[in-house]
Formats: C-alpha cells, sequence, structure tokens
C-alpha cells in the first residue's frame, strides 16, 4: 500500500514538471552592446512622491502660499495671514500673530502630510523667519505632538529685532508616533510675523539641509538605477500652460521659489487631493543631484509648450515658443554651463561648480498629434545647432500602439530624434504577450525609450503576477539592447494614505518603506545590466513564452561575468538546462549564483504590514559539462550568475 502510495506521488511530481528544456547561451556571439544606464526610473510628483514624500520637509503649506492660505494649519488666537513687506517677494504671505495674554495663547498647528511621522530619539530641525513687531523678544515654544495630543519633544527660540531674521532649533523626539503635528505657541505678548515654517529631520540623505527622507533615497540607492528621469509625467505640461513646470521656479533659495498646484489633486475625482501643491523644495537643483548620488544619468523633461492634451487643448503658437526653447537651451546651461554663465553661476551659488554632465533632454511629455510635431521642430532645430552633444528624446504618446503611436514614429524618424519615449500600462498579459515587441523594429531609426511602463493587473495592486509580467517582458528589452536604450518603470513613489495612481514602484507611509514585487524585478534588471547581450536560445528560437517562459542573457566583460535571466511565468515547476557553448575554457565546477523572485501566490503583495512578503532569495548550483541546471519554480524569476575566463 505504502509502495503504490509512493509510486502515486511520483507520478504526481513527474505530472507537475514538464519535460527539461535546454537553453543554450553561445558565448562565441556576442552581441549588441546594453547601455550601463539601461534600466532606471522615473520620478514625478504623484501621490505625493515629492511633497510629503522624498522631499523631507515634513510641514505642509510652509510658506502659506496655498490658495487657501491657512490650508494645513489649525490657528488658534489672533493670526491673520497678511503680504504686506514680505520676506519673500515670490511667496509673499506670512502670519501675525498676535498675543494679547488671554488664557487661550496665539499660535498654530501643522498636522503635516497625512499627520507627521516622528521616530524615538531623532532629532528634528524647526526652523522659521521671523520678526518682532515692536523689535522687543517674544518667546516661541515648539511642541512636537502625537496622536494622542500630548508633546513628545519640545523646543524653545526667542526673537528680537523688526527686521525678518532666520531662527531655528533642534527638538528630539521622545517617542515614535506616525501621525503626529507640531504646534507654536507665542508666550509672549504683542505681535510677530512668521514665514516659511520647517522641519526637517535632521537625519536625511547625506544628512542634508533642503534634503530627502533617507529610507527612500536608500530605496533608489539600493535599485541601481542608470537613469533618473524628471519632474514628471503630466505635471511637466500642467492642466494649464500657467501650472506647468518651469524649472525656473525650481532653483535658487528654496524659500523663495514660487509653489505651484499639483494637477494630481484633481484629476481623478475619486481620489480627489484639494490640498496637493508643489512646493519645488524638491526642485531641479535636488534632482540633478540625486541623480549623481545615485550615478544615474539625469534625463529632464520640458515642456514643449502644450498643456495636458488630456485634460485641455492650450498651446503656445508656434512662432512664440522662444522662450519654452529658451528653457530649454538655459537649462543645459544651468546643468553643464561653465560658472561664469548666467545659469552656471546660479548651479555654482547653490553648491555645485562642477558640472552635472547632462547627455539628453526630453522634449515634451507624452505629446501626441501634429500640433506636437509642429512644436518639436523649432526645438529640435535649436538643440541641434547649439548642443549638437546633447542626445534628443521625442514622444511616441500615451499609448504602445493605435493612431498616435503610429503617425509619431515615422515622424521621430523623420526629425532624427535620438530617442523615442514609449509609454505602456497595460494588463499582466499584453505584458507577456509582447515581450517579442522590440524583435523585429527597426534596427536603424531611433532607439527606444520605454519611458513609462507597468503591468495594470484588474486590481491594480503591485502583485506577484505583475512583476512576474515585467520580468518577461524585460528579456525581450535585454535582448534587443541594440534598440531599447532606456527603461524607466512607473510611477515611482505612492504614499499609502494619499495616492492617486496605482500600482507603483515603491510605497511608503510617514515612517516606513514598502519595496513591492515590481521593485525588486527593476532591481534585478538593473544590478545586472552586463555589457552585451548573449544569444539563449531553445531549439535555435529565441525564448519568450512558449510555456509560460522566458530567458535572456549577457556577458559583463569588465566582471567576466555571463548572465542569464529565466522567467517562469507558468504556475508549474519547469526543469531548466542551461547549456554553455563557445567558451574559452570549459565552465566545470564552477558555482552560479541564483537569485530568485518567487510567490506561490500571484496575489501576494507587499505592505506596510508585511513588507517581506516577496523578496529576492538566493541559492547557487555548481556547473557540470559546460552547463548548470535548476527547477524553475512557477510564477518566478531567476537571475544566474557564473565568473567565466574572457
Ligand atoms: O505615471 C503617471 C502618468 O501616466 C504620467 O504622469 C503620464 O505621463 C502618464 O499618463
Amino acid at each position: 500500500m505504502k509502495k503504490l502510495y509512493i509510486l502515486l506521488l511520483l507520478l504526481a511530481a513527474h505530472t507537475l514538471v514538464k519535460a527539461q528544456k535546454t537553453y543554450v547561451v553561445d558565448l562565441g556571439k556576442t552581441g549588441a552592446e546594453i547601455r550601463p544606464e539601461m534600466y532606471g526610473v522615473f520620478f514625478e510628483d504623484i501621490n505625493f512622491g515629492a511633497d510629503g514624500g522624498l522631499y523631507a520637509e515634513l510641514i505642509k503649506n510652509r510658506s502659506f502660499e496655498f490658495d487657501q492660505p491657512l490650508v494645513g494649519w489649525i490657528p488658534f488666537g489672533e493670526v491673520n495671514v497678511l503680504s504686506e513687506d514680505p520676506c519673500f517677494d515670490r511667496n509673499p504671505h506670512y502670519v501675525r500673530l498676535n498675543e494679547k495674554g488671554l488664557r487661550r495663547g496665539t499660535g498654530l498647528e501643522n498636522t503635516g502630510f497625512t499627520g507627521i511621522g516622528f521616530k524615538q530619539n531623532d532629532r528634528y530641525r524647526f526652523s522659521f523667519y521671523a520678526r518682532s513687531l515692536d523689535g522687543g523678544e517674544k518667546k516661541f515654544r515648539i511642541e512636537l505632538i502625537n496622536e494622542a495630543n500630548n508633546p513628545i519633544g519640545k523646543g524653545e527660540l526667542h526673537l528680537s529685532g523688526s527686521g525678518w531674521k532666520k531662527y531655528e532649533c533642534l527638538i528630539k523626539a521622545t517617542q515614535t508616533c506616525a501621525k503626529g503635528k507640531i504646534r507654536l505657541v507665542l508666550e509672549s505678548a504683542g505681535e510677530a510675523d512668521l514665514d516659511h515654517l520647517s522641519l526637517f529631520p535632521v537625519e536625511t540623505w547625506k544628512n542634508r539641509e533642503n534634503g530627502l527622507r533617507k529610507d527612500l533615497v536608500e530605496a533608489l540607492y539600493d535599485l541601481k538605477p542608470g537613469v533618473f528621469r524628471f519632474p514628471g509625467g503630466c505635471i511637466i505640461e500642467g492642466n494649464t500652460l500657467e501650472t506647468r513646470y518651469q524649472w525656473k521656479n525650481s532653483v535658487g533659495p528654496a524659500e523663495n521659489r514660487p509653489i505651484n498646484e499639483n494637477r494630481w489633486n484633481y484629476t481623478f475625482k475619486h481620489r480627489f487631493f484639494p490640498d496637493y501643491y508643489q512646493s519645488y523644495g524638491l526642485g531641479f537643483f535636488e534632482f540633478f543631484l540625486l541623480s549623481e548620488d545615485l550615478g544615474a544619468e539625469p534625463l529632464p523633461v520640458v515642456s514643449c509648450g502644450l498643456a495636458c492634451q488630456y485634460e485641455s487643448t492650450e498651446c503656445v503658437p508656434v512662432a512664440d515658443l522662444e522662450p519654452y526653447i529658451q528653457d530649454a537651451l538655459d537649462l543645459i546651461e544651468f546643468a553643464n554651463g561653465a560658472t561664469d554663465t548666467k545659469w552656471g553661476k546660479v548651479r555654482a551659488e547653490m553648491g555645485h561648480p562642477q558640472p552635472f554632465n547632462l547627455k539628453m533632454i526630453a522634449i515634451g511629455n507624452e505629446q501626441w498629434g501634429e500640433g506636437y510635431v509642429e512644436r518639436l521642430i523649432p526645438f529640435v532645430k535649436a538643440l541641434r545647432k547649439q548642443h549638437p552633444e546633447i542626445k534628443i528624446v521625442g514622444s511616441a504618446g500615451p499609448t504602445p500602439d493605435g493612431e498616435n503611436f503610429d503617425y509619431l514614429w515615422p515622424k521621430m524618424k523623420e526629425l532624427k530624434v535620438d530617442l523615442v519615449d514609449e509609454h505602456y500600462y497595460r494588463s499582466p498579459e499584453w505584458f507577456l504577450e509582447n515581450a517579442g515587441r522590440y524583435d523585429h523594429y527597426d534596427r536603424n531609426g531611433p532607439k527606444v525609450f520605454a519611458g513609462e511602463y507597468a503591468a495594470h493587473p484588474k486590481n491594480r495592486d503591485n502583485n506577484v503576477a505583475s512583476a512576474i509580467a515585467e520580468a518577461a517582458f524585460m528579456t525581450g528589452l535585454e535582448r534587443n539592447a541594440d534598440v531599447v536604450h532606456l527603461a524607466t518603470y512607473a510611477p515611482l513613489f505612492a504614499h499609502v494614505d494619499a495616492w492617486q495612481w496605482k500600482p507603483d514602484m515603491i510605497w511608503f507611509d510617514n515612517l516606513n518603506v514598502v519595496r513591492t514585487p515590481n521593485y525588486y524585478v527593476q532591481q534585478m534588471y538593473a544590478r545586472n545590466v552586463g555589457t552585451n547581450t548573449l544569444p539563449v536560445t531553445h531549439e535555435g528560437n529565441v525564448i519568450s513564452g512558449k510555456d509560460g517562459l522566458y530567458a535572456s542573457a549577457c556577458v559583463d566583460k569588465g566582471q567576466s561575468e555571463v548572465i542569464v535571466k529565466i522567467v517562469n511565468a507558468a504556475a508549474e515547476v519547469q526543469d531548466i538546462h542551461i547549456s554553455l557553448k563557445g567558451f574559452k575554457k570549459p565552465v566545470k565546477e564552477a558555482t552560479v549564483q541564483i537569485t530568485c523572485l518567487h510567490s506561490n501566490v500571484p496575489e501576494a503583495v507587499n505592505t506596510v504590514a508585511a513588507p517581506h512578503t516577496v523578496v529576492p532569495t538566493h541559492f547557487s548550483v555548481q556547473t557540470n559539462d559546460n552547463g548548470f541546471q535548476f527547477k524553475a519554480l512557477g510564477n518566478a524569476f531567476y537571475v544566474c550568475k557564473l565568473k567565466i575566463q574572457l
């Protein structure tokens, strides 16, 4: 009986594991160069990705410039918003507090972005610009407050003199709290004016003031992105031309950068955030600096004179585009110009005399139609004339096929842009079916920049199935690295309590970061780029979907490594044999390091409560007879790496 049972078990196992497949990796046929910057990130201030996210400022509406100037604030006592004789000409509002000695007190509370997160024993830098109306000393009590309305940190500031001055103090939090607030109380009788009230953790990325949230940058750093596309997305275009992203407003002293609306505040009526603005505290200087810190090529996108085509028909007449084109030229000067040029000097004054070494610029976001092409032409002309060294990225529109796409690609070829930005937000099935998308692309035209893509399952979760579909699709990007030069998943960040769009690569709340399965797929590619493609075939064919299997391979000449990526998008285990061919020396008894992202549950996700549900695991196998084998689990992505002699 027992024997029969074992036999049945073996039979069942046999039917679950398909026959072994032999995949041949041929090192004798080294292929196209893979751009070292190929896999990167796309940053947009959506889902509170900048203010309330990456930008570490904890106070919302710090300069009282929102359309309703006290949004985010709870004033008590006599507090008025004024703008005469301001501290900052481009952010003229400030508050006047008048303490008359009544028992209720005079001051303000700020509730941050869905509350303020404090961490026990962390220090916070509070600052404001202030003046005392009668010039006499005014004492302020500043408190960090937890959810139970109890102070968990205290500071004091004494201001004097009737001119605007900056004051700051450090406050230590005695408790951790996810949704706290800050309170300021004027404790002296009389009047004081306050502006640009700011609270940052002392510990930011590289401990910079006006800095970035350390844990979020660490997640980016661990990704090892090759390119950093910014600042969007639709926010570049604006819903009106007036509200487009103007990079010049985002540089210089942070206090005097004029705020802008964030069009994502009202784009989706079911995800309405009327308190979502762009402070530009995280501006173009900070984006360039971050790209540099990450070792990623900066890729700024500028307005081409079309407001968001989904929302408006507003556009700049082609004859009046000159200021827009000048903005693009000035941006190159800001990034790369000598310190005695107008914009190079601004960069140097902000603390970076060395150029940022900008190499590419995108004109327009996902624009479409004749109106786009007409406007792109003068940009291309001016850029080619003044900056032939800069690569130009044009758009293929918002979808990966259809009328706009079919119209734009030939136009981009005619205009000889260097790269064409394709966007695809499609189902996981689409990603699986389109892994061969680039196998037959024109090899002589502009290169492809997959500038925004993500697999959208029905519930739009960042689940394992979507991540595996993206991994499968990306084998096709790698196989066609001669055509595809850049790829950036989108969007990058989302606050769990304040998102407008999902899925997103990295989720966070006020205290925690969640790396999604999709993040790990991106990381497994970005950390294993290789220098050249290698063919990997099954019975002479590329491996792109048969039996749910996908594969790509590359060699890293610098590291003397062969890297094979295998995706098993099927549910069942598959037995894979990698045969290594064309090697100088046989690879016997070498160790193959394998990283695997897998879950038996395609719907599995990582959450704040369980951030490590789906994470990569590592194991190794030994080579034998110039190859290696392993059982590829269902819903799994493998990166296999072995040292070779070149
Ligand atoms: O990534 C979200 C949005 O998708 C971008 O802002 C836009 O370019 C696209 O429509």
